[in-house]
């Protein structure tokens, strides 16, 4: 007949088991030891927290034996990774050829103006983070922007400030 501490063994047992690790603690598993692995694991923190918060980067130091210092370094030289979390909601601005003809900088402006936020920054308010794109695929709507995954096209400045007022109305009812 099993103990209490048997069973509570078997529990904790069971319980691991099925604990299902990250993309991230598996690829520093995969890269651990290996040369050139920095950029690799960096990406895969990118993927799994959207940014490359600071224990990310000590335990890539950990298996890599490269100091953190040195990983900062090639973080902030590379724009695709980021050192803050993203805002709640991306805010995408296409760019792409239609969206450009059709005014997509003065709807970048006008965000960046209602929003006090430049592009590729997050809001005061932790909200949103501004991001210009190349082509969303919608372009019959230009200009267009996608807040998280909606998508909003034929944009105009009054429209986008109805939609922002929107999105933080409702945040603050919440
Ligand atoms: S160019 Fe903007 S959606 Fe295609």
């Amino acid at each position: 007949m099993d103990t209490i501490k048997d069973m509570y063994q078997k529990a904790e047992a069971e319980r691991e088991s099925k604990i299902v690790p990250s993309a991230f603690s598996v690829a520093l598993w995969k890269h651990k030891g290996e040369e050139g692995a920095l950029i690799p694991l960096l990406q895969a923190a990118q993927t799994q927290y959207s940014y490359i918060p600071e224990s990310a980067i000590h335990r890539i130091s950990a298996v890599t034996d490269i100091p953190a210092s040195e990983i900062y370094g090639v973080v902030t030289f590379y724009t695709q990774f980021k050192l803050t979390p993203p805002g709640k909601y991306i805010i995408r601005v296409c760019d792409g050829t239609a969206c450009h003809v059709n005014g997509s900088m003065t709807i970048l402006n006008v965000i960046t103006g209602i929003l006090d936020v430049e592009v590729d920054e997050t809001t005061k308010d932790g909200l949103f983070t501004l991001q210009p794109v190349a082509c969303l695929g919608c372009c019959s709507l230009a200009p267009v922007m996608m807040i998280g995954d909606e998508t909003y096209g034929r944009l105009n400045p009054g429209t986008i400030k109805n939609i922002l007022k929107a999105y933080s109305e409702n945040e603050s009812n919440n």
